[in-house]
Formats: structure tokens, sequence, C-alpha cells
């Protein structure tokens, strides 16, 4: 198959991971007879400093253009960068978001799953981490707090910020949809995580989840409210197959699924529209202090690249290709610093790429 992937490598420690992602996926193409063709894009960071703003009409046409996204991670640190001197919708974040709406991509799928390799990297007790665990969060990401009205505001001589966090019924039903789709291909069980006890736009999550749960019935339906949810998470995590939530709790909710994993350089991300069409990209950020050294983890990035295989390009035995070669890669016992542990093998980023290359 021809297809042509558009590639934002970004800033920080993203033009080295997606270098041993592209060098993953040219091995694939060779393996298996594909071309692929990349189109390389700037966003972020490095797209203020060439272009002015974080991401340019341009770049969005292209990424249209293309049959799926590729990205590495954008921004810098938030003390010490120029960039976050700018108007926050000119800071490299403001890029992010606005390719995620101007690209319609409202499902962010997040897998979190422990490696029985990497069990001992896991921060929670022996006997909780001994049983394993591998869920999914599936996050709303176009709408939301994130995209709400927001205003700051002097009112009677006080200082006054508002973040809106609104969702109407189409907008859940179609996150809803996604996550119990993808339930159906898992082990059936959906989490639903919100605060219906407090918020209005809960107590209409909620309803919304019981409408669409009607046409699953295969499917485990259970509603937890966001606290308890990341307290579960650290007490439990075997019990979640797939959690669906708003965009602000699936951002925090996320971190810590990927923080109980052992390390956030191993979680992959999808974020996908109605169609096949998706932008994958590592959980994890730019890692600025330790950009350029060829020191990252480049495992959630290859892994990226596999779901980018499975879900847009209908690749299933290339994608499992990917995946197995990661596993056996960890069963040698290489290890980039992240994950590295006593009798291990130290490697870097590039070296990381070449090892999984090697396997498939
Ligand atoms: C993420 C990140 C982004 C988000 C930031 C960089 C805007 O934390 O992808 O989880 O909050 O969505
Ligand atoms: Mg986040």
């Amino acid at each position: 198959m021809d297809k042509k992937i558009a590639v934002i490598k970004g800033d920080g420690i993203g033009p080295e991971i997606v270098s041993e992602a592209i060098k993953v996926l040219d091995r694939i193409a060779e393996k298996y007879g594909h071309t692929f063709e990349y189109d390389q894009l700037l966003m972020g960071g490095c797209s203020i400093d060439a272009y002015g703003v974080p991401l340019t009409d341009e770049t969005i046409e292209r990424c249209k253009a293309a049959d799926a996204v590729l990205m590495g991670s954008i921004g810098g640190n938030t003390t010490t960068s120029p960039w976050y001197k700018l108007p926050p919708d000119r800071r490299p974040e403001a890029g992010l978001l606005k390719i995620r709406k101007s690209l319609g991509l409202f499902a962010n799928l997040r897998p979190a799953v422990l490696y029985p390799q990497l069990a001992g990297a896991c921060p929670l007790k022996e006997e909780i981490s001994s049983r394993g665990f591998d869920l999914l969060i599936m996050r709303e990401l176009t709408g939301g707090l994130y995209f709400g009205e927001r205003k700051t505001e002097e009112i009677n001589g006080v200082m006054t910020a508002v973040d809106t966090l609104s969702y109407n019924e189409n907008e859940i039903r179609r996150i809803a949809i996604k996550a119990f789709d993808v339930a159906m291909k898992r082990r059936k069980k959906v989490t639903s995580v919100d605060k219906a006890n407090v918020l209005d736009s809960s107590r209409l999550w909620r309803k919304v989840i019981n409408e669409v749960a009607a046409d699953y019935p295969e499917v485990t339906v259970e509603h937890m409210l966001v606290d308890n949810s990341a307290m579960q998470l650290v007490k439990d995590p075997a019990q979640f197959d797939v959690l669906v939530t708003e965009n602000m709790f699936g951002d925090i909710l996320s971190d810590e699924a990927s923080m109980i994993t052992g390390s956030i350089g191993m979680l992959a991300s999808a974020s996908m529209n109605e169609t096949k069409f998706g932008l994958y990209e590592p959980s994890g950020g730019s890692a600025p202090d330790i950009a350029g050294q060829n020191k990252a983890n480049p495992i959630a990035t290859i892994l990226s690249a596999a779901m980018l295989l499975r879900y847009s390009f209908d690749m299933q035995a290339e994608a499992d290709d990917v995946e197995n070669a990661v596993n056996a890669v960890l069963n040698d016992n290489i290890r980039t610093g992240d994950i590295m542990s006593e009798g291990m093998k130290l490697v870097s980023c590039s070296e990381m790429g070449s090892c999984i290359a090697e396997k498939i």
C-alpha cells in the first residue's frame, strides 16, 4: 500500500523519538512491501521560531492531505523558555489544541499496560503490581474546559477568571460510542468517569452514557466519580478495561495511569476523528531537560506508530509485528535510562530504535 504520513517532530526530545519511529516504519515498509511517504511539518515552539505562530494554516492543510499524522512532542521549559512570554494563544500548546480541533480529533485513546518485564519500575506495592493491568483511557479531546469560553476580567475591582465546562449530548454520544466500540474488542467493560454528584455536565454525561450502553448489551457499564477513580487507579488498576471521560478528567487520569506503568516513556496514544484518520503521539511531553542527548525512550512513539498502522491503515499484522518487537527487546533486557534497573543493558534512544527495527 502507498500511504502518506504527515510528521510533526516538534520540540525537545520530539525529533529524536520520532526519528526512531520512522526507522521502525521504514523497516515495516520494507518487509511488507508498502511505501510510506513522509511530509515533515513544524508545530509548537519550532513553528513559533520559524513562522511566529505555533501552527500555520498550511500545516493543518497538509495534515488533512495525509492519511495519518505522526507526532513527537511540543513545548519547552515553561519558566525559562521565551515561548512562554508570549500571549497564551501564541504559545506551543495552543498549536496542539488548535490541531486537535481543526482535525476534529475528539477521541483520544490512551492505553496503559504494565509490561511484566517492567513490573519492578511500577511504583505500586507488589501485591497490586503482580496482578498486572491493561486499561485504556478514552478521553474526550475537543470539548469541555479546554474549549469552553474563558476570560479574565476585573469585576468591581476584583480580578476574576472564568473557564467554562460545557458539553452537548452529541459530543458525549460520539465519544461514548467510540468507548463501547473499543470495549467490544477488549474485555467488554466500560467505566464512565464523571463528577455527577456536583456538575450538571456530568449528569448529562451519565444520562447519555446509559442511553448508548443500551445498544451494547454485552458490555458491562459502571459509573465512577473522578475522585474515586483517581484512588481506584492506584488501589486496584486491574479492575479497569475502558475508562471514558471528559477532556480535563482524562488529562489528569491519563498521567496517573502512565505513572503506574513505570514510565511515561512507554505510553502511546491515538487521537481520532469519526473516520480512520488520526494523530498519533506518545503520551509524554517534550522533556526539555534531556533533549538532544540521545537519552529519551522512543518506545511510546514507536508504539504510537503501531497504533497508526492498526487504526488508520488497517495493517493488523504489521502493528502486531511492531508490538512484538518491543516485547522482544524488553525480554532481551535492553533498556533506556528511564526504565533502567540493575542487571539490564543501558542503551541510547537511537540504539533502542535500531534494536526494535532489527527484531522486525
Ligand atoms: C496532554 C497534554 C496537553 C493537554 C497539554 C500539553 C496542552 O498534557 O496531551 O495530555 O493537556 O491535553
Ligand atoms: Mg496531559
